[in-house]
């Protein structure tokens, strides 16, 4: 084997073997195939050289708006260096950071920071070492000239943990609302499903290009800046609401996704379905409950129904996939109906049986189901509906839900006001209540009931959908409301 061309890091060690030539290694666009391995267990280097820079598929190492970042979910890591890129090959990872000091003063990656120091020519080094075994969709690394507000979080066993977040100077002032929503996220969490934090820092960075909402890296989550930023001259509620959901959904994946992963990428909705039902929850805690099961509904109503009606329709669980990227729609997210378990019931003994391993979906019914103690067979099917003759096929049933609205005193209120407190009873078909919520009537509800329906909601009423005129009209009742209406809104806030 010949000696190498070229060493690009400052205090890189040469192996006892390298495979640096067309006769030592096959390459092609999918894998890398070293032959003549020494036998018996060997430690294995690749050295990758790469341009970030130049990468603008947005996954992998990359460059925004100055600073590098990854973003590997679900097969980016790849981009960065040959691997088992599978979320069941779970490893402990250390990674040594070396960059010009002025350039990129900020240095992070997963885990804790264990070495940092200077080097010659105006640079410097961090050494981060993650105790955690993770899946390599989980590894992140950020770069750049970043400031943070600081602030930390006492667990309830007495463990001090150091957040930060991390923006450009100018922006740390919009990220009180944020830090709120991180501090509040981890004590839900301890409140109610008994989980801590597991480290004794948590990262979270801002950065302005990045494709999803944000990403649930172990110890340093990475977030598209509109759910960490907002100040009170411009952010609506919606926005606020927006980044306590997210902030708690990337932070309750530290236990549903991070700790208990999945086993393969048909599994997403065990991560996903699960940590959306967990910040939910915390999301309806922490506000109005009634009025943020509305908002998912509709959410689901204007972007996932004509979704599953049109040709991007797909089944929660995939069968295959091409690429995996093209799964990260609504499904898996927020179809996943976990509102029949308590939420206590059943995670812990989810957690004892998987913490640190790769599992799948059955995985999570079978420690629903026995920690429950009860059949659960249903949950798996739909609506099954036998064919009856002449008709093979039958379409899915209606299931018919009674609404009425009572007052505190029982009697019956006219469904179409809502004047005080009032209980909702919808009744199945079989005359059993099935579910009840007290309705408070708090000004967020009135905002939500007053709020008219999205375009996707209309559009899915029409017979032919038409776009322009359903967003004319809309907009112009909205216009005419508000200008109608301007004395009283301004007056009740
Ligand atoms: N896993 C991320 C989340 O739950 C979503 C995501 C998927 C982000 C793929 C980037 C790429 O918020
Ligand atoms: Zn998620």
């Amino acid at each position: 084997m010949a000696a190498p061309k070229e060493i690009f890091l400052k205090d890189y060690k040469m192996p006892d073997y390298y495979f640096d030539s067309e006769e030592d290694y096959n390459l092609d666009s999918r894998h890398l195939t070293l032959k003549s391995l020494p036998s018996g267990v060997f430690t294995l280097e690749i050295l990758t050289e790469m341009y970030p820079q130049k990468n603008t598929s947005l996954e992998g190492l990359y460059k925004s708006s100055g600073n590098f970042c990854t973003q590997c979910e679900a097969e980016g890591f790849r981009k960065i260096t040959f691997y088992q890129d599978r979320p069941d090959i779970m490893a402990k990872y250390t990674c040594r950071i070396e960059a010009d000091k002025s350039l990129y003063p900020v240095l992070l990656s997963n885990g804790n920071l264990t070495e940092q120091g200077d080097l010659e020519g105006n640079r410097h080094y961090a050494l981060w070492e993650d105790p955690f075994k993770k899946p390599c969709y989980l590894f992140a690394l950020v770069a750049g000239q970043l400031e943070s507000r600081d602030d930390t979080f006492i667990t309830r066993s007495g463990r001090k943990v150091a957040l930060r977040i991390w923006t450009p100077a100018q922006d740390v002032a919009k990220t009180a609302h944020a830090m709120y929503s991180l501090k509040a996220a981890m004590k839900w969490d301890e409140d109610v499903f008994g989980l801590e934090y597991d480290l004794d820092l948590f990262n979270i960075v801002a950065v302005p290009d990045f494709n999803m909402g944000a990403m649930e890296n172990k110890s340093l989550n990475i977030f598209n800046s509109r759910l960490v930023l907002a100040s009170p001259e411009t952010a609506s509620d919606a926005d606020y609401a927006a980044i306590l959901g997210v902030i708690g959904h990337e932070y309750f994946h530290n236990w549903t996704g991070n700790r208990v992963t999945c086993r393969d990428w048909f599994q997403l909705s065990l991560k996903e379905g699960l940590t959306v039902f967990r910040d939910q929850e915390f999301s309806s805690d922490m506000g109005s409950r009634p009025v943020k099961r509305i908002s998912d509904v509709s959410k689901l109503r204007n972007s996932q129904f004509p979704q599953d009606a049109g040709p991007m329709a797909h089944p929660v669980r995939p069968h295959s996939y091409i690429k995996m990227d093209n799964f990260y729609t609504g499904g898996p997210f927020f179809k996943v109906n976990l509102s029949e378990f308590s939420r206590f019931q059943g995670m812990d003994l989810y957690f004892k049986r998987h913490d640190g391993q790769a599992v799948t979906c059955e995985d999570f019914y079978a420690a629903m189901r026995d920690a429950n103690n009860a059949d659960f067979a249903n949950f798996l099917l739909c609506q099954e509906v036998p064919p009856t003759p002449g008709q093979p096929i039958k379409e899915p049933m209606f299931i018919p839900v009674a609404v009425g609205l009572l007052d505190s005193t029982g009697k019956e209120v006219p469904l179409s006001s809502v004047h005080h407190d009032g209980i909702v009873q919808s009744i199945a078909n079989n005359g059993q209540p099935v579910y009840t919520t007290v309705l408070r009537v708090t000004k967020e509800f009135v905002a939500k009931a007053i709020t008219l329906p999205g375009e996707g909601e209309i559009m899915d009423m029409m017979e032919v959908a038409d776009p322009d005129a359903v967003h004319a009209v809309r907009s112009f009742i909205r216009k005419q409301l508000a200008h109608e209406l301007k004395a009283e809104l301004l007056s009740t806030v």
